[in-house]
């Protein structure tokens, strides 16, 4: 079994971050979310991986690298143009051969670990009516955003639709599929949609309709397509509720630490209060400042005098002076800083290298 992960794709919601980062290296918890999923093949035993690359993939190579921190061997496939999932195993048809293989879309977060779904595939393909693929569903409040699957009575898929304006179930399609063979000629076969891209929900369809199975399994536990600030937020919050706690970093005797805090070695913490869940970064200073539950602030940042609640704070920015900030994206070397008093609180989503002074 090989695995393929897409990590192209340009992440226009997620601007200004965006501008300058690749959706899939934004932290959560600390972690560039790519990072989840490669760790999750590894430990559903796939570690022959394809990466899938488009503009940021000068950015996603040098995070990722050849794959041996992971246990892993990467294969980089370069994407020119964003021309949609399908296309996607299109360009990779030489790194897949006619292995079986995993896709999974490198912005998404599972709760559930891969392994139980990938050893499903592996067993329904040893019995008597072996399925050509599988996919993995989850009820959604909002169907008309994804892709939309309807089964009949015994729970077999008959339809797939991407994104319907009337949409015929809440079953959503989550962003991990596994292929045999088959797909190869699947996405040779279908033309792009209206938005002019091959969409692996047609392409399952086309199995479909040759007589082929499509096994499916609900998905247990949350799943989180993290492409815009609230669901990256609510991400964070998640993976820091099981994050493992550890101080390796220094905290004064005039600080507090309470609840699940992580504070990496070389961190140092003054005369501050940490209520966790929250995850500080290696060489961040914290002083004088009260940092509350679900945020993630990374390494070489600055805190002084401020307090921060449920936000994420890249690498090296700098947070002075202010009275709260909450629900925020801060990208990485930004300054906010305050010269007036004002005690209100702030939302904000800061791209990288931004200066920003509240007056
Ligand atoms: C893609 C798929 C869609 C799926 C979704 C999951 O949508 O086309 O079927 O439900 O990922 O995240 P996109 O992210 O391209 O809008």
């Amino acid at each position: 079994m090989k695995a393929l992960i897409l990590a192209g794709g340009s992440g226009t919601r997620l601007r200004p971050i965006t501008h300058t980062r690749a959706k899939q290296l934004v932290p959560v918890a600390n972690t560039p979310i790519l990072f989840y999923g490669i760790e999750a093949m590894v430990a559903a035993g796939v570690t022959e991986i394809g990466v899938i690359v488009g503009d940021t993939r000068d950015e996603v190579m040098a995070a990722v690298g050849d794959g041996s921190r992971f246990g892993a061997q990467i294969t980089y496939i370069p994407q020119d143009q964003p021309l949609g999932l399908a296309h996607c195993v299109v360009i990779a048809r030489e790194f897949l051969g006619d292995h079986e293989f995993v896709m999974y879309l490198g912005d998404n977060l599972l709760e559930q670990d891969l392994a139980a779904f990938v050893s499903a595939f592996q067993a329904a393909r040893n019995s008597d009516q072996p399925p050509s693929a599988q996919i993995l569903l989850k009820k959604v409040p909002d169907p008309h955003r994804f892709g939309i699957a309807t089964l009949d009575e015994q729970g077999n898929v008959v339809a797939l639709v991407e994104k319907p304006a009337d949409p015929p179930s809440d079953l959503a399609l989550v962003g991990v599929y596994l292929f045999d063979h088959s797909i190869h000629e699947a996405v040779a076969a279908i033309s792009p949609s209206d938005r002019g891209e091959l969409e692996i929900t047609d392409a399952i369809q086309w199995l479909i309709d040759q007589g082929l199975r499509v096994r499916c399994e609900l998905l247990s536990g949350w799943w989180i397509d993290t492409g815009k600030l609230t669901p990256l937020l609510e991400a964070n919050r998640l993976l820091l509720e099981k994050m493992e706690p550890s101080i390796s970093g220094d905290v004064d005797e005039a600080s507090v630490i309470d609840g699940r805090v992580r504070i990496a070695a070389g961190a140092v913490v003054r005369n501050s209060t940490i209520r966790g869940p929250v995850a500080i970064g290696e060489r961040t200073r914290i002083i004088d400042s009260f940092i509350g539950p679900y945020s993630a602030i990374g390494a070489d940042c600055e805190v002084i005098q401020s307090e921060v609640e449920h936000s994420v704070i890249m690498e090296s920015s700098r947070i002075i002076d202010i009275p709260r900030l909450e629900d925020s994206l801060i990208g990485s070397h930004a300054e906010v800083t305050r010269t007036e008093q004002r005690p209100r609180a702030l939302r904000l989503m800061v791209g990288d290298h931004c200066q920003i002074d509240v007056e």
